[in-house]
């Protein structure tokens, strides 16, 4: 099945900025759309996120440069092909850009065209996108966030994400239901204690702390309002973003005005997973911190999952890296930070084959899209990241798994936090 046309148009994202949309329509007239998200704290590492930089026009931001490349290049190379071959349309898109970083075309006028055809190839075939895309029936256990902060939040704590994972769910539906316990009792705390000011991007609440370990203490005060106990329903899960943190060769917490060396802030790292119920921590050491990640690997990895987002930025060279070095034990996954479907799915198969584990994620300026619902299927990835149970660039990702659940009927398959054991990792 040939496709017979592409278009591209400017929409906006959770965040009110515009990003990429692409429109691939084929022979029999079927279409697929393929909708770009938009990361603030992005990996050096990360693809090109090609924005026009004039300031007369959405301060910088617009993408009219990325959608002309679609209607022009990219819709010249791709046109003609078939649907069918995704990693040959990808690879087409990957040489005829010819950079390393996908500068030239932009990753977003790349990655916008690679999950437009996917999706039209699904819809051509008539099937779900997570049954075009592989063979997986492994519904994800979901890393929901509570708290938001770090960039997310104007800084006004340093820690990006204080997350949750519904430990000892039997089910997708139960996870959602733990977690939206722990949300609303989340929201009955700060409430009570004067703090209640909203959400962040990724729609947790607005950190309205002193110090960043007093989000803790509301954290545990909100997952036992809801009626569980912190470590054995529920787990804390944390997103560091450290990188964020790391200047002139120190981490610093702003918050607190403290300056922390390489291995005084891995050892904050240990501090902080003996003394709370944590069980995965993203990003704990800066991107390029080899020597930080392997003290924290070293010293913690049997026992709480270590995720690198900024670190792998999705970039198998990267991830090969990191398991020769022995770096972490599971690799955040972003389909913009690689920018095309065939690397991405390469991602997860390099990560998945080291016996780590891949976590399938959105940005903290998304869409309605949801993509990365079905790509976490599809690939038994086993976990998900999302942000937080509300607004509907986030709900739409939660809510599309539990169609698929329905779709997939008595083929669905659930393992929670049982996936860890494939990595090694014994929860306490
Ligand atoms: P970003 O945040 O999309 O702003 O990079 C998400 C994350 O750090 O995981
Ligand atoms: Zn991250």
């Amino acid at each position: 099945m040939k496709i017979t046309s592409l278009d591209a148009l400017q929409i906006f994202d959770s965040r009110g900025n515009p990003t990429v949309e692409v429109i691939a329509t084929l022979e029999d007239g079927t279409t697929g759309h393929g909708l770009v998200p938009s990361g603030a704290s992005t990996g050096h590492h990360e693809a090109l996120e090609l924005r026009d930089g004039d300031q007369s026009r959405f301060r910088g931001k617009s993408v009219f440069n990325a959608i002309s490349h679609v209607h022009g290049e990219i819709a010249h190379a791709v046109v003609g092909r078939d649907v069918f071959d995704q990693s040959g349309l990808d690879a087409a898109l990957i040489s005829l850009d010819g950079t390393p970083g996908k500068s030239r075309l932009g990753a977003n006028a790349i990655l916008g065209t690679s999950m437009a055809v996917a999706q039209a190839a699904a819809n051509a075939k008539r099937v779900p996108l997570y049954a075009s895309l592989g063979d997986g029936t492994l519904l994800p256990l979901p890393e929901i966030q509570i708290f938001g902060g770090g960039k997310h939040a104007q800084g006004r704590i340093d820690i990006q994400d204080f997350m949750i994972m519904a430990l000892t769910a039997k089910s997708y539906d139960e996870t959602l239901e733990v977690t939206s316990n722990v949300f609303q009792a989340a929201a009955d705390i700060m409430r009570q204690r004067g703090l209640l000011a909203g959400v962040a991007d990724e729609g947790g609440y607005w950190p309205m702390f002193d110090r960043n370990e007093d989000v803790f203490d509301a954290l545990l005060a909100a997952i036992e309002l809801a009626g569980y106990t912190p470590g054995r329903e529920v787990g804390i899960s944390l997103d560091i973003a450290a990188t964020d943190l790391f200047h002139d060769g120190h981490y610093t917490l702003g918050l607190e005005k403290r300056r922390f060396t390489t291995e005084e802030f891995a050892a904050l790292m240990i501090e902080w997973v003996d003394k709370y119920p944590i069980v995965s921590i993203e990003d704990p050491m800066a991107e390029d911190d080899w020597e930080g990640w392997k003290i924290v690997r070293n010293a913690i990895g049997h026992r709480c999952q270590l995720i690198g987002d900024d670190h792998f930025t999705t970039n198998i060279t990267r991830i090969e890296r990191g398991i020769a070095a022995n770096t972490a034990n599971a690799v955040l996954i972003k389909l913009n930070q690689i920018g095309t479907v065939t690397e991405t799915l390469a991602a997860i198969r390099r990560t998945q084959a080291a016996g780590w584990l891949p976590v399938v994620s959105a940005r903290s300026g998304e869409t309605e899209d949801a993509f990365i619902a079905h790509l976490a299927v599809a690939t038994n990835a086993g976990q998900l990241k999302v942000g937080s149970f509300s607004r509907s660039e986030r709900m739409a990702k939660w809510n599309e798994v539990l169609r698929i659940q329905r779709q997939l009927g008595s083929r669905a398959r659930f393992i929670g936090a049982g996936i860890f054991s494939q990595a090694g990792i014994s929860l306490p």
